[in-house]
């Protein structure tokens, strides 16, 4: 085991390192260094759950350093706190036998800490999981013990308990940070006019357009291998699908993706548009991302046009220019914690109002740029209140006439199955009862 292991134990560590050296994202960097490292099968899907699970519970998994190391993670060298965090999930979240995990895990320390790591990891090893978990939530009440209990920073428990509330959905708030730890089914999508679901798998659960994945890499799929299919979160899908199927599309009508990249929602958006007669435009503000778009898009015959830019200009440079406009907004990916292992303890509660700004301003332009009579979906992957019904509330006061229309029973129409409760007019989906990503859709319209 302990041989066999070592190369995963590697790679989670390196990706661990430039998550924390380079603010890597840890979903986009760990199949790369996979790949690398030519890790088979077990070793990448060992590999995977060190990374994911360490990330997820950094939180947790400090207070517990602090504990066994009798001194506060600030006065641990980086690299070393590291090796121990990833030796801890070894240690009480997975079934890897104690000595190797601590064995194998002192090997990844610097010389110069092995009998330091050693003697953290083995007082760790003393205490079960359910013990530790005792230790850390005793005289710990509501948003508090959540936090502590699920590994969430505390200011995140609370922001998802406000948007929880405000869709009628007050009494679920453990149901949800526990799902914010389960790894996501892997959903694909089929792009209309260019692949069927039945070409890909199952369908899903929700969108017309989605297929479980069979297990395995997505990419052995023929479909997925050529682009007509693409690894895609059913939400995701919904809130393109809510935009395009809302009403029937007229030959003509001209379509714009603000934030597109990288490109998920652009491509079945541009599939939509060419089996309707539209014609659409994906922009992105960051070149990179535009080139994912690109490339997410060359499936397409005529690929649709990617633009360069901040999305704000559309309002000044295309006044009443579009049928139909996605804001996917920039946000704090809250409702996509499953997936960024490390966001919860990347953000921070001060980088809302920022956001808040930026999504304000792209909303206003993007009514701006929209045709009278036209279609807007206000979409973030995050259900803060803050980032999703105040923006909205605050544009609907700022223009007038501009109109919230009935977005659950948009989605509710669009969707294969019955999407349950929720306080509308905004759609808001939830992986603890949707399986999906906790995305905001919100469509509107003006006079
Ligand atoms: C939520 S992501 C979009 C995800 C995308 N719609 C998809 O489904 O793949 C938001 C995107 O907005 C981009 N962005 C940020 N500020 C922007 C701006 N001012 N104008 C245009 N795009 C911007 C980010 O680089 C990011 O790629």
């Amino acid at each position: 085991m302990s041989g066999r292991a070592a190369p995963a134990r590697r790679v989670a560590a390196e990706v661990l390192a430039a998550v924390r050296d380079d603010d890597a994202y840890a979903n986009l960097l760990l199949p790369a260094r996979i790949a690398q490292a030519r890790l088979g099968p077990a070793d990448a899907a060992l590999a995977t759950e060190l990374t994911y699970g360490t990330l997820r519970m950094l939180g947790r998994y400090d207070r517990i350093i602090r504990l066994a190391a009798n001194r506060e993670t600030s006065a641990i060298d980086p690299a070393v706190l590291d090796v121990l965090r990833l030796g801890i999930h070894q240690l009480l979240a997975t079934r890897i036998p104690p000595h190797a995990a601590v064995g194998d895990t002192v090997a990844l320390a610097p010389r110069r800490a092995t009998g330091f790591v050693n003697g953290v990891l083995r007082t760790v090893s003393r205490t079960s999981a359910e013990e530790w978990d005792a230790r850390l939530t005793a005289g710990l009440t509501g948003h508090a013990r959540l936090a502590a209990e699920h590994a969430h920073p505390e200011w995140v428990v609370d922001a998802l308990g406000a948007a929880l509330d405000a869709d009628g959905r007050g009494g679920e708030l453990a149901e949800l940070v526990a799902a914010d730890n389960v790894a996501p089914a892997v959903a694909l999508v089929a792009l209309p006019g260019l692949a069927s679901v039945d070409e890909l798998g199952e369908p899903g659960a929700y969108a017309p357009t989605a297929a479980r994945a069979p297990g395995g890499d997505p990419a052995a799929v023929p479909a997925v291998r050529d682009g007509r299919g693409r690894v895609q979160d059913e939400g995701s899908q919904l809130a393109a699908l809510v935009l395009s199927r809302a009403r029937p599309v007229a030959t003509g009508e001209r379509w714009l993706d603000m934030c597109a990249g990288p490109g998920g929602k652009a491509a079945l958006l541009a599939a939509e548009a060419a089996v309707g007669g539209a014609t659409l435009t994906a922009n992105e503000l960051v070149p990179a991302r535009a080139g994912l778009v690109r490339k997410a898009l060359t499936v397409l015959d005529p690929a649709p046009a990617v633009v360069e830019g901040d999305a704000a200009r559309f309002g000044a440079t295309h006044p009443g220019g579009f049928d139909r406009i996605l804001l996917d907004a920039p946000c704090t990916g809250l409702g996509a914690l499953r997936r960024r292992p490390e966001a919860r303890w990347r953000k921070r509660p001060d980088d809302v109002a920022a956001l808040v700004a930026l999504q304000t301003r792209l909303l206003d332009a993007a009514v701006e740029a929209l045709a009278p009579g036209g279609l807007l979906a206000y979409v973030t992957c995050s259900p803060h209140p803050a980032e999703t019904r105040e923006v909205v509330a605050a544009a609907l006061a700022r223009h007038p006439g501009l109109a919230a229309l009935d977005t659950r029973a948009v989605g509710q129409d669009v969707a294969t199955a019955d999407l349950g409760d929720g306080i509308g007019p905004a759609l808001q989906l939830w992986p603890h009862r949707h399986g999906t990503d906790a995305m905001f859709i919100q469509l509107l319209t003006r006079p």
